[in-house]
C-alpha cells in the first residue's frame, strides 16, 4: 500500500522579476542568463508571506481533489525555511486552510518534495492516514545574495502542493545524502549572544556552481536509472520525467546521456527559475491542468539539492 495523487496546486507570488529587470540591480544581462542556464523569469515574495502562497496553493490541492481541510490526516511541508523558525510552515499552512491534523516540516533542500512523498509512503502502509496533504513552498529570494550575480539570478518563490489518498501508484523511490558544507550553504542565525564572534558569518547562500551543476547531471543519470529498474520500466513505457529545475543545460546534458526521448523531460525553468523543492509540484500542476497526464501514464522524478540530498521515484498516475 502506498499512495495516488488525486489533487494537485500552485502559487507563485504576484511581483514578476524578469531578466532584463533584475539586470538593472544585478551585474548581468538577459543574454548571459538566458543563454547559460534557460531562465527568463522568475516570481519574488514581496508584501506576501510563504505560508500565505503555501496555503493558497494548498486550498487549489484540496479543490481540485474535492476534499476539505477537515478530511486531511496530516500535513508534510518540504522547505529549507518558512516564515518563522517556529511555527513550522506547516503548521501556519494548517492554521491558513483550517485543517486540524498532525503537521511539520522536512527539509531536504530542492529534493524535499520526493522525501516527503516517502515519508507519506510511510504513513500510508502503516495505514494511519487516508488523505496526506503535501505542500513545497520556497522563498529562496530570502537567502540569495543580490550581491553574487551567479547565484542570485536563478532563484525563485513558489508553492506547490499534492493531495495524497491510498494507492498502489508509487512503483519504486530512493533518496541519498551526503553531507557536506562546500557546495552549496546558507548560513544558519547565529543570535545575539554578546561573547559569540559572529562576525565572519555569511546568512545568504554560497554555491560552488560547476560543483553542484557536475554533482546534478551525475546523480540525474545514476538515479532515474535506478529507481526505473526497481520499478521494471523501460525508457519506452515512461511518459514523462520531472527533474528538479536548476539550469536548463543540466537537463540537457542528462537527457543525452540517459538516452530517454527528449520530449518526455518536461521544462519550466524559463517562466520561474530554480523554485527549490517547489518545481516538482509545480509541474504536476500544470501537466494536470493542462490534461497532460492520462491514467496509467508512468511518470519518473529525479531532485537533487543542497546536503548534497538526491532523490528520484517512478509513478503511476
Ligand atoms: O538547486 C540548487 C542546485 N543549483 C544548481 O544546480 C546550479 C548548478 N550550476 C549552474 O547552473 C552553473 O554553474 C551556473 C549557472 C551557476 C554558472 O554557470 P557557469 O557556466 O558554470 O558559469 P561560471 O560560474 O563558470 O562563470 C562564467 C563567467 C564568469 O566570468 P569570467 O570569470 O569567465 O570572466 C562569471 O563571473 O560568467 C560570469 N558570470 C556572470 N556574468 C553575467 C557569472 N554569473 C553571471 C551573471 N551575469 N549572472
Amino acid at each position: 500500500m502506498s499512495f495516488q495523487i488525486i489533487g494537485t496546486g500552485k502559487k507563485v507570488p504576484e511581483f514578476a522579476l524578469s531578466n532584463e529587470q533584475l539586470s538593472t540591480m544585478v551585474d548581468t544581462s538577459d543574454e548571459w542568463i538566458t543563454s547559460r542556464t534557460g531562465i527568463k523569469n522568475r516570481y519574488i515574495l514581496q508584501d506576501e508571506t510563504l505560508s500565505e502562497i503555501g496555503g493558497i496553493a494548498a486550498n487549489r490541492a484540496l479543490e481540485d481533489a474535492g476534499i476539505e481541510a477537515k478530511d486531511i490526516d496530516l500535513i508534510i511541508c518540504s522547505t529549507i525555511q518558512g516564515d518563522y523558525i517556529t511555527p513550522s510552515l506547516a503548521c501556519m499552512i494548517q492554521k491558513e486552510i483550517g485543517a486540524t491534523c498532525p503537521a511539520f516540516d522536512v527539509n531536504a533542500a530542492c529534493t524535499g518534495f520526493i522525501y516527503a512523498l516517502d515519508i507519506a509512503a510511510s504513513y500510508f502502509a502503516r495505514g494511519t492516514v487516508k488523505k496526506v496533504l503535501i505542500v513545497a513552498a520556497e522563498a529562496i529570494s530570502r537567502y540569495a545574495d543580490y550581491q553574487d550575480r551567479a547565484t542570485c539570478v536563478l532563484f525563485g518563490d513558489a508553492a506547490g502542493a499534492v493531495v495524497l489518498s491510498s494507492g498502489d501508484n508509487l512503483l519504486s523511490i530512493k533518496l541519498t545524502a551526503d553531507g557536506n558544507n562546500e557546495f552549496l550553504t546558507i548560513g544558519g542565525h547565529k543570535g545575539n549572544f554578546p561573547l559569540r564572534d559572529i562576525s565572519n558569518h555569511n546568512p545568504y547562500m554560497y554555491m560552488n556552481g560547476q560543483e553542484v551543476y557536475k554533482f546534478a547531471i551525475g546523480s540525474i543519470c545514476r538515479d532515474v536509472t535506478e529507481v526505473m529498474e526497481q520499478a521494471g520500466i523501460q525508457n519506452e513505457d515512461v511518459k514523462v520525467i520531472l527533474t528538479h529545475q536548476a539550469n536548463s543545460r543540466i537537463l540537457e546534458a542528462a537527457k543525452s546521456k540517459l538516452e530517454i526521448d527528449g520530449d518526455k523531460f518536461v521544462s519550466i525553468i524559463d517562466r520561474y527559475g530554480n523554485t527549490s523543492s517547489a518545481s516538482i509540484p509545480v509541474m504536476f500542476d500544470e501537466l494536470k491542468h493542462d490534461g497532460k497526464l492520462v491514467k496509467g501514464d508512468i511518470i519518473v522524478l529525479s531532485a537533487f539539492g543542497g546536503g548534497l540530498t538526491t532523490g528520484a521515484a517512478v509513478l503511476r498516475w
